[in-house]
């Protein structure tokens, strides 16, 4: 009879679309820390890749400004029905071996008008009311010519105008600029420059910038970029890479000594990520180095993130051509290395101390860390290292050194490289780990039992790849990004030896990319978040000061039953905060216990992220996979809350 009745109970409830409901219990002990956390626990790391940095969060507009693409006249378009021969000249100048080329305009060799257009990085992004700061270097023997600028939309409707007459005669270069407001919004705007009058002009260094720059400073960065990034706190910005620190060969390296300084001295060269996928080439990308290491540094201040540069140990990309300088030619490599802690830190009677005063910022960057190679390997590495090592000790001892566990989190190469910086005594292993979302989720215990004594470890580049490494179908949906909620746990579990951690790549144009996911997407005029964004962005404002333990059934929660979490406290804010990730296609009902003898407050915020596997952001709907907060009520010193499927959730408890 009674079973009877509990059967009809239960297709009653059925048939009403109720379950019972699977329970999980946890325990959170907050009266004993298990470990400090670094303030710069999360942070971002920064690669000219995907348009990153020209065409991207570097705001000129002008695509090869001064003519020093392989093609001088790549990205410009000459205008006029009839041109005459030799109306445009390429002169390449010994005087200025970083800037050779120049344009020399001859109007008087054309019966017709002639003028240029340039494209942008895949268009410009014009905002309808803003200023536009246009600026150029000309010289000429006498005045004749003037430039009239004209911003047009993609139908060549002319969207802002203006005229610049370049008055100074000689020869010296002379720098004229002219501001004007656009009329339109257009994504894919270009900029047409007509030659107007008889004569002969020669210019370089054509450069067209937004008012709207971050701190509104001239030449600057997208505001809306950086934002996205001051948004985050992030506690160190990684720079300039990534391979592109090593390049393809030594040539291509990338050499900080030639990013700093008037920017039309700054040594144009190729970027590696023009050529290195054959499925997604990109013959128009360059380095310009109008983000240079001073505006790096510049900008870790501006978000109050501690600058990790990190340095080419004398390799160049092993994937690529693999060339090393010889053992007892590693000086200049070195002393770029003392160079660049003399820029950052040394007193402005220093010659690189004196150049950073010079550009504006007589007071230290205050570097503590520095990076020796990125994603190299073998004994060739170690090799290298030791001498970088011996080096920045000597003379530098607080400086804290960052040294490469190679490209895998796993197999030969890593276990040689992780046994022998550990013999070293590194301060920092950079692990990189692109994998699968299942890798993710099954790796969360990954740090539980690494050595407590030796080497912090940096988790320099992650990313979960929906599908091959490198491929060109990975997506930044939820289901990498849950993934990496999941994994993270134990990343923050184990924060007294993960000492920081950044998602690679940062940043990619939707019209200029070459590697899949990437936390951030722009366009010419928007840039958004993806789901792995606002993972990464929960970590880091929700970081806590000290580790707390959390135990579902007696274990610690990495992966059992779908389910994921870990604990801090906020000795700051005075908080306890909780992360847990319900890994299952059905909701679990939590209770969170709470052991302490301290009064906590009865109400608790509750941030939620979830969505379907498949759901991303996009330019259109840049927040669809974005955080919802709530409150829930204690009740005694117990949360209990339903954990929807798929879902990422964070309590935050105040304690009285
Ligand atoms: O993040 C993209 C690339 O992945 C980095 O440049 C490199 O370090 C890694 O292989």
């Amino acid at each position: 009879m009674i079973r009877r009745k509990l059967l009809g109970v239960f297709i009653l409830s059925c048939a009403l679309g109720l379950s019972a409901q699977e329970k999980k219990s946890f325990t959170i002990d907050i009266s004993h820390p298990t470990g400090n956390i670094s303030p710069n626990m999360w942070g971002v790391f920064f690669e000219d890749i995907n348009l990153g940095a020209d065409g991207g969060i570097y705001a000129e507009l002008i695509k090869n400004r001064s003519f020093e693409f392989a093609d001088p006249f790549m990205g410009w378009k000459k205008l006029g029905e009839k041109i005459g021969e030799g109306t445009f000249l390429v002169l390449n100048r010994k005087d200025k071996p970083n800037n050779p080329r120049f344009l020399r305009v001859n109007t008087s060799l054309s019966s017709e008008k002639v003028g240029l257009q340039n494209e942008g990085f895949r268009g410009m992004g014009i905002k309808q009311g803003l200023r536009y700061d246009f600026s150029v270097l000309y010289k000429q023997a006498v005045p004749g010519i003037t430039l009239r600028l004209q911003l047009v939309d993609t139908l060549g409707s002319v969207i802002g105008e203006s005229t610049i007459r370049p008055e100074k005669t000689g020869t010296d270069w002379q720098k004229q600029q002219i501001s004007f407001r656009a009329a339109k919004t257009e994504s894919k705007a270009k900029l047409v420059l007509w030659f107007e009058g008889k004569g002969t002009l020669d210019v370089d260094m054509i450069s067209l910038f937004p008012e709207d720059t971050w701190k509104n400073r001239p030449g600057g960065l997208r505001k809306d970029m950086v934002q996205l990034l001051a948004d985050m706190k992030p506690g160190f910005i990684r720079f300039p890479g990534g391979c592109i620190v090593e390049g393809r060969d030594l040539a291509n390296r990338f050499q900080w000594k030639k990013t700093v300084g008037p920017i039309e001295d700054r040594k144009l060269i190729i970027n590696r990520w023009n050529t290195e996928f054959k499925h997604r080439l990109t013959p128009d990308y360059y380095q310009s180095f109008g983000l240079g290491f001073f505006e790096y540094f510049q900008l870790a201040e501006d978000i109050g993130a501690e600058p990790l540069p990190i340095l080419n140990c004398g390799m160049a990309c092993q994937f690529n051509t693999a060339e090393l300088v010889p053992i007892d030619e590693l000086d200049e490599y070195v002393q770029d290395a003392l160079d660049l802690i003399e820029f950052a830190n040394g007193d402005t009677g220093t010659k690189w101390g004196k150049l950073r005063a010079e550009m504006g910022h007589p007071l230290p960057f205050n570097l503590k860390m520095l990076g020796v190679g990125n994603e190299n390997w073998g004994p060739q590495y170690i090799e290298r290292l030791e001498v970088f090592k011996k080096a920045l000790n000597e003379r530098y001892p607080n400086i804290k050194i960052v040294a490469s566990s190679g490209t895998d989190p796993e197999g030969e190469r890593f276990e040689f490289l992780n046994k022998e910086l550990r013999r070293l005594k590194v301060d920092f292993i950079d692990e990189h780990y692109y994998r699968s979302p299942d890798w993710f989720l099954t790796h969360a215990n990954r740090y539980d039992a690494y050595d407590r004594q030796g080497p912090k470890i940096f988790a320099g580049e992650y990313a979960a790849h929906t599908d091959r490494t490198a491929g060109t179908g990975n997506r930044n949906n939820w289901k990498a990004a849950i993934a990496e909620a999941a994994f993270l746990t134990g990343v923050e579990r184990n924060a007294d030896v993960v000492g920081m951690a950044s998602y690679a790549p940062l940043f990619a144009h939707v019209d200029g990319w070459q590697w899949t996911p990437d936390l951030i997407w722009v366009d010419n005029l928007q840039a958004y978040g993806t789901p792995n964004y606002q993972v990464q962005k929960l970590y880091a404002i929700n970081k806590g000061t000290h580790v707390i333990s959390v135990r579902m059934d007696n274990v610690i929660p990495s992966g059992q039953d779908g389910l994921y979490a870990s604990a801090v406290l906020d000795s700051k804010t005075n908080e306890a905060i909780i992360k847990v990730v319900n890994h299952n296609d059905y909701p679990i009902n939590g209770s969170f216990n709470i052991q302490t003898k301290e009064n906590l407050a009865k109400e608790v915020e509750h941030i939620v992220l979830t969505a379907g596997l498949a759901e991303e952001n996009s330019i259109q709907h840049p927040n669809k996979v974005s955080p919802k907060i709530d409150k829930v009520t204690l009740k005694g010193k117990t949360i209990i809350s339903d954990l929807s499927p798929y879902s990422f959730h964070i309590f935050k408890i105040k304690i009285k």
